[in-house]
């Protein structure tokens, strides 16, 4: 019997040993390459019957196309976000599947490090202590009780994070397209809309996927509404901030600090050593300078427990589609 094989794009070691170790159970043929799905690396999916991505990979309508008439049948997407395929072009002609909750704990858990890494300045005294300075001027925080955080998209993540900041002694706001009303009242979350949010938060968390709605929702209206100081944290998706606005309001002290685990254009950069040479991009440049940001390369999933539960469920996703069953992670256009 041959094996089905899968065309495995943007693979880290990581990404290998856990696909490899999880594969025994499925037994497909993986063949791992380094380069992101693109037009320009589109020969590497001749014959594959399935192409495996992560959230830099692009699947624009070029590229569906070409999918298509190299064999390909299933995009199976090893992350929850989306919204890099074109999915109303991949209908009818490809379908997609996803990863919906490899671990809400990672994320929220990681949007908490970002807050209490800023608040308490530990990169810097680290920095610090490790050439012999004590000094504590410029590390002053604030208590995280009694402050109120405002979560932007109450879902999976979010609720997590939620539970996690009650337990500071944190007030909640939070705004959804879609609330939940039943589970804010249950636990004591109060729902708002995003001008309340904005003007009320001390510390604001993006939790709702970039859609046209949502893209560069934190811009210089959003941020002119917000408390001075507020911090902004960002474990979502980058382009839910415009990056000049953000940088604006740091300079202006309007913004107090921001954490970012995701940036506008980090595709050129995130998870590759760029190390050896200038970062040839002015915003991220400025950001990566100033001593109240963070920025991190889209790493709030990474834990064992959500590495192992991306593979199995990716993997799961394309067996079901070989044997023909429901695609219960199926992502389609409405
Ligand atoms: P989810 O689907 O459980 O929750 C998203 C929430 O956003 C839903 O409650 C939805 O109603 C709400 N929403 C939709 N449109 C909205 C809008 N226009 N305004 C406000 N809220 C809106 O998703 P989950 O698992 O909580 O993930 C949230 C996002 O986090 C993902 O879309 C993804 O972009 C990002 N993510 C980032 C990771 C990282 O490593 N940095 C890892 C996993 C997810």
């Amino acid at each position: 019997m041959t094996m089905t094989k899968i065309a495995f794009f943007d693979a880290h070691s990581y990404d290998r040993d856990s696909f490899e170790m999880w594969n025994k159970d499925f037994g497909f043929d993986i063949h791992y390459y380094k380069e992101r799905l693109s037009m320009n690396s589109i020969e590497l999916t001749k014959g594959k019957e399935i192409v495996c991505v992560f959230v830099n990979d692009e699947i624009s309508a070029q590229v569906i196309d070409a999918l298509v008439k190299n064999g390909v049948k299933l995009v199976a997407l090893r992350c929850a976000g989306f919204n890099n395929v074109d999915l109303p072009e991949a209908k009818g002609k490809l379908r997609v599947v996803r990863v919906p909750a490899y671990s809400p704990h990672a994320v929220a858990e990681y949007a908490v490090t970002l807050m209490l890494s800023l608040n308490r300045k530990v990169y810097r005294s680290t920095q610090r202590t490790r050439e012999g300075n004590f000094r504590l001027s410029g590390l002053l925080g604030f208590d995280m009780y009694g402050k109120t955080a405002g979560i932007v998209g109450m879902g999976r993540i979010a609720k997590v994070l939620v539970n996690i900041l009650k337990g500071f002694g944190m007030n909640i706001l939070a705004y959804d397209k879609f609330p939940d009303m039943k589970w804010a009242k249950e636990n004591g979350v109060k729902m708002v809309d995003l001008p309340e949010l904005y003007a009320n938060s001390d510390v604001i968390s993006l939790h709702c996927p970039l859609t046209h709605e949502t893209l560069h929702m934190i811009d210089k209206d959003a941020i002119d509404m917000m408390k001075p100081g507020v911090m902004i944290i960002n474990t979502g998706r980058g382009k839910l901030i415009r990056t000049e606005d953000l940088i604006q309001g740091l300079r202006s002290h309007k913004v107090g600090s921001a954490g970012l685990d995701v940036y506008e254009e980090e595709a050129k950069f995130f998870y590759e050593d760029h190390s050896d040479r200038m970062i040839n991009d002015d915003h991220l440049a400025l950001l990566l300078m100033m001593p109240n940001v963070i920025v991190t390369s889209h790493q709030a999933f990474f834990t064992r427990e959500a590495l192992q539960n991306i593979a199995t469920t990716t993997l799961q996703n394309c067996k079901d589609f070989l044997d023909g069953k429901e695609l219960v992670n199926e992502v389609m256009a409405k």
